[in-house]
């Protein structure tokens, strides 16, 4: 493991963009923001420094007195307990036992606590992560001189982590080019706070959301049908122009493929929202060849983190034997150098 270093919260941000060359063609091109370049692996860097610099700059938390607790599927957890480790702050993370093994792992590494929620624990509040926010929530309750809850469900920093950074970086990127925007919605952070940005600088510009199939294995991401609907969210919700569901199979299927096509090692929901971006390229393609598509488009998807964690998931869905996986950690391109 490297050494934390106060400099790595310099390095969040800033993202590369690539094209993935094998799914473009010269009428519809696909580009990939690798968010798994942010120091502690993934998009969630973003959120969680500027919920702590919003919380600061309120006066909300001091160093060295506040313990920081938050309800989190990995990777906000990851990257809170981190930044907080740099800034001189304890975290407890609250975690949904579905998720991945090596998340749990890296986030007792990282020096958190950790409750585990099961579905049968506060089941009235519904499935999967919302069991979590309550129990964080009762537990920040209970001691409000003691816990701050950044809330990444509710705190308008996490949109504005995105309005202010990854959207701005993507119009530049693509040299304001760019024509749809593809990514998956957990929070709604980023889809909110990229979206309205991109539309703010051009209005012809499509957001499309992608949400996974319900009783999902996508880490990160949610199904709105079977789950809550995040404040964050439902306040810009209006800035989505579309949706589209995606299958386990069809993500994890997406996952092999741009292993196979593009060397890139991916985490799940970057296979979910890529499957979705397919969907959009194939109907651009169909509605160029009708005659009436005009010019070059342009879409750009978020992979929210690499495949790093999620050996155990692969071997079970049957992406990636334990030797396959162990190729593709040799021989993935781009696969960054985050913290773990
Ligand atoms: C792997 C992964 N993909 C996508 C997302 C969705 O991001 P947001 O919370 O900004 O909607 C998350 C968020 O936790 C994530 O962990």
């Amino acid at each position: 493991m490297k050494v934390l270093t106060p400099e790595l919260l310099n390095k969040i941000g800033n993202t590369p963009l690539i094209e993935l060359r094998s799914f473009s063609s010269n009428r519809v091109r696909i580009l990939a923001k690798l968010e798994w370049f942010n120091p502690f692996g993934s998009v969630k860097d973003r959120a969680a420094y500027w919920m702590f610099k919003d919380a600061e700059g309120k006066g909300l938390i001091a160093r060295g007195k506040h313990v920081i607790i938050e309800p989190t599927s990995g990777n906000t957890g990851i990257a809170l307990t981190g930044i907080a480790r740099l800034l001189g702050y304890e975290v407890e993370i609250v975690i949904p036992e579905k998720a991945s093994e090596e998340t749990k792992n890296i986030l007792r590494s990282l020096g958190a606590n950790l409750y585990e929620t099961s579905d049968d624990l506060c089941p009235r509040v519904g499935v999967g992560t919302d069991q979590s926010i309550s129990l964080a929530k009762a537990i920040a309750r209970a001691r409000p001189d003691k816990y701050y809850m950044p809330n990444q469900y509710e705190n308008d920093a996490n949109f504005l982590a995105h309005y202010e950074g990854t959207g701005p970086e993507i119009w530049m990127q693509t040299n304001g080019m760019v024509t749809h925007f593809v990514a998956g919605v957990g929070t709604g952070g980023t889809i909110t706070g990229v979206g309205l940005y991109l539309k703010e600088r051009s209005k012809a510009i499509r957001v499309i959301a992608v949400q996974p199939q319900r009783q999902h294995l996508i880490q990160g991401l949610r199904n709105f049908e079977e789950s809550n609907v995040p404040a964050l969210f439902e306040r810009r919700a209006g800035v989505v122009d579309e949706w589209y569901t995606i299958t386990n199979e069809e993500s994890f299927k997406m996952v092999k493929e741009l292993y196979e096509r593009e060397r890139l090692l991916v985490g799940p929901s970057s296979g979910c929202v890529m499957a979705a971006a397919c969907k959009v390229k194939d109907r651009l393609e169909s509605v160029a060849e009708d005659g009436d598509g005009r010019g070059e488009k342009i879409i750009v998807v978020v992979f929210a983190d690499n495949g790093r964690k999620f050996r155990s998931l692969y071997a079970q869905q049957g992406v990636f034997s334990d030797e396959e996986f162990d190729d593709a950690l040799r021989n993935a391109v781009m696969l960054g150098e985050s913290f773990f």
